[in-house]
């Protein structure tokens, strides 16, 4: 009797896996789009206004002009046709700043770019920009932080499509709020923050003809390939976006922004490579910011918990221009069981840059304040918060009126309730203590959307044993390569040191924009039909090819597994290696593509798609020096199937971290005189770093969620960030008895 010999292929699916571009990284040969240098290449250095309302009245060139080495200084009279752009089906044409560079002299913003100084070398291109004298007819600017809603139209447009202001509503809520025995009425207010990933906006253009190929540091080469083709009216086969490493981007690299274009047209007017790079000071003005959010939730409760009543109604602020809808209602109608809620939501109009998509856009500011009103009605209650979120455990997604497709909340609040060891809680301020410290204790949940985008993927199987995936996506830096090479040798049962990723490049087969956590769950149908198809191929092959040992079998007689070749019946051979079948009929490779459908923006779901968190937080308060410190985290997270848990913890610790800065640092202030972003560089505009790092745990609970892919995988790129504000500002009120409604938590706040 002979023994079938199982060779065993361990799936790299839910395996801790070292990034696989990782060594390119660490010894710097990864190539971030700044690092690409072209003969001939210039530089270019844009000039900005410094008011931020009012008109240009004069720009005088003479002096920067005749600088050595100038090559030319672009305005509105020279700079070439650039056209306006539009949204396309299949997420394509995004951007929130519609209006080309230059295209009239109206200034809106602090920093508005008004000329852009081109030269051999960036010192000199610097040097001409600032030698640019412009003469502005000022107006006073409108920074006023206090938000009251505009006159707007009961619909309005964003750069998605048309929005209702009158976002969800069900049962009567006013009149529920009105008999409720327990009420909460509180405004929260989140600041501006700005993106500040380390890699600065980069774009260089190179024109051959009418052929544009661009480098630019975005999470979407395909988006931006579709609005340049459209800005500069070309098909868009003409228009090629190459990205192969990101330094990050947080959502302000999700969409172009107007330096892009205007590299490109004085590129076009020069004949020359021309390259930008950003300053901070820049990233500060010109590419987005998470917009300042002014939020009021009411709360009606029964005195035992259990909401009758949910009122969100929330002002954000915006540009003179962009479309960017601040979504802080996102999550409101689902994340708990009430039957009588409204979301509605107001815009005021600032001058200030375009709002921008920024990590967890919307839910994040969104759940800071529903989450807080949430902890503030535990403590009314009397009831621990913990407590409270399961009294109000949804069934439904009562927004929608569909179920969840995975929900595992209350598995998430018992798992982080064991890890914190919560129950030692006790809930009167200040009453835990140890080593001297004032410990304060607070928990909040989380929710961030799932879903796939339209994703088109490709797959090769070579003669020399390797593969390679490709697709029109990018890696920010969560780790792309990483999981397209695991989702490729899971299929093919190539190793992951023999799989070629091919990423960074709008030549590829169409992917997924890097944005809303969707990239990973958009790709794994389509790398996983294109690995079929692939496969498919090459058992044609091995069943046609004269000579194959495959030769004249039916193609179902055979079977693909572990990158061997084998006859079903006959699974104890061993079968041959796909590599000795491809040489064999000298074929150099056999290739398939596939294709995932997009779920995101389906106006009729049949599920509703989301993952789901909470963090427990442990802050420290020494009253006598005004010490407050995040000393400890617990985070739990419920998004499916993990592909890669070294990656994805890494993803969650980063979120959290961050989430501290969201607390107790972050904020873009705006000068009332000017209107400048005051705080424009890393050392005034203050993030979380290495040191404000407690001990993080994060726990993931692995329910593969079949709905989005056939691995289970939803995104977790933003949901660790949704929520831990508001369990830290609830841990400082535990700790010190101040309730802060306000972001960042500032001393001030703490020391009456
Ligand atoms: Mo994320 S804000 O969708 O890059």
């Amino acid at each position: 009797m002979s023994v079938i010999q199982e060779i065993p292929i361990a799936s790299p699916i839910g395996r801790d896996t070292p990034r696989v571009d990782g060594p390119l990284k660490v010894t710097g040969k990864a190539q971030y789009t700044s690092d690409f240098h072209f003969p001939g290449m210039l530089y270019a250095v844009p000039v900005e206004a410094t008011i931020a309302n009012g008109r240009v009245r004069e720009l005088d060139t003479t002096a920067a002009e005749k600088m050595p080495g100038v090559r030319a200084i672009f305005h509105r009279e020279n700079i070439g046709r650039i056209f306006r752009s539009v949204m396309e089906p299949g997420m394509e044409g995004i951007c929130e700043e519609r209006r080309p560079a230059f295209a009239d002299d109206v200034v809106r913003y602090y920093g508005q770019y008004v000329a852009l100084a081109v030269a051999d070398t960036f010192e000199t291109a610097k040097a001409a920009a600032d030698a640019v004298r412009a003469t502005y007819a000022k107006e006073k600017p409108n920074v006023e932080t206090e938000l009251e809603a505009d006159d707007d139209p009961e619909v309005i447009p964003a750069t998605f499509g048309p929005h209702e202001r009158l976002q969800s509503q069900r049962g009567n809520p006013d009149a529920a709020f009105a008999s409720a025995l327990v009420k909460i009425d509180r405004t929260y207010v989140t600041p501006a923050e700005t993106h500040n990933p380390i890699e600065l906006h980069a774009t260089t253009a190179i024109w051959d003809g009418s052929t544009l190929t661009l480098y630019d540091s975005t999470q979407g080469v395909v988006n931006l390939r579709s609005v340049l083709a459209q800005m500069f009216g070309l098909p868009k086969e003409n228009v090629r976006v190459i990205t192969k490493f990101v330094g990050s981007g947080f959502g302000g690299k999700l969409f172009p922004w107007t330096h892009c274009a205007l590299v490109a047209a004085a590129a076009r007017q020069l004949g020359k490579p021309v390259k930008l790079v950003l300053s901070r000071k820049m990233m500060f003005q010109t590419v987005g910011h998470r917009p300042r959010t002014q939020q009021r939730v009411r709360l009606g409760s029964t005195p035992d918990g259990k909401l009758v009543s949910l009122q969100h109604d929330y002002v954000y602020h915006r540009s003179m221009l962009d479309g960017h809808h601040e979504d802080c209602g996102e999550t409101t109608p689902f994340q708990y069981s009430v039957p009588n809620l409204r979301v509605a939501f107001g815009r005021a109009k600032r001058n200030v840059g375009a709002g921008a998509d920024m990590r967890g856009p919307g839910a994040v500011p969104g759940l800071y304040a529903t989450e807080s009103a949430m902890n503030e009605l535990a403590d009314e209650l009397k009831i621990d918060p913990v407590r409270l979120r399961v009294i109000n455990e949804p069934k439904i997604d009562e927004g929608l009126g569909i179920p969840f497709s995975s929900r595992h909340m209350l598995e998430c609040l018992e798992l982080g309730v064991e890890k914190f060891d919560w129950s030692k809680r006790t809930p009167q301020v200040a009453s835990m203590k140890r080593d001297g410290l004032i410990l304060g204790w607070g928990m909040a949940g989380c929710s961030w959307i799932a879903g796939r985008f339209a994703t088109e993927a490709n797959v090769e199987l070579r003669d020399d044993g390797t593969t390679r995936v490709a697709c029109a996506t990018q890696d920010i830096g969560t780790g792309t390569y990483t999981n397209l090479a695991q989702l490729a040798s899971e299929k093919t049962g190539v190793p992951l040191d023999k799989v070629e990723v091919a990423l960074g490049d709008s030549s590829f087969p169409k992917g997924p924009l890097s944005g809303g956590s969707l990239a990973t769950s958009s790709l794994v149908p389509a790398v996983f039909q294109a690995a079929d198809n692939a496969i498919a191929s090459l058992l044609v092959t091995a069943t046609t090819t004269p000579g194959s040992p495959f030769e004249n079998r039916k193609p179902d007689e055979v079977g693909f597994e572990g990158g061997r070749v084998f006859i079903k019946a006959d699974r104890a051979s061993g079968g041959v290696p796909f590599a000795d079948l491809l040489r064999r009929a000298n074929l150099r490779l056999v290739t398939g593509s596939g294709k995932s459908e997009a779920t995101f923006g389906n106006p009729e779901p049949k599920f509703s798609t989301h993952s789901f968190g909470c963090h427990f937080v442990e802050v420290t308060w020494q009253p006598e020096i005004a010490r407050l410190r995040v000393s400890r985290v617990v985070t739990v997270i419920d998004a499916g199937r993990i592909l890669n848990p070294l990656a994805g913890r890494n993803q969650i610790e980063g979120a959290v971290v961050m989430g501290i800065g969201m607390a107790l640092f972050e904020h873009t202030s705006y000068d009332p005189q000017n209107g400048a972003p005051i705080n424009s560089n890393l050392a005034d505009y203050v993030v979380a770093v290495n040191a404000d790092a407690p001990p993080i745990e994060v726990h993931f609970l692995d329910f593969p969620d079949k709905e989005i892919n056939e691995v289970g995988a939803r995104g977790i790129g933003e949901i660790g960030l949704a929520g831990v504000a508001a369990a830290i500002t609830a841990a400082v009120h535990h700790a010190t008895g101040v309730r802060v409604r306000e972001l960042p938590v500032k001393l001030a706040d703490l020391l009456g």
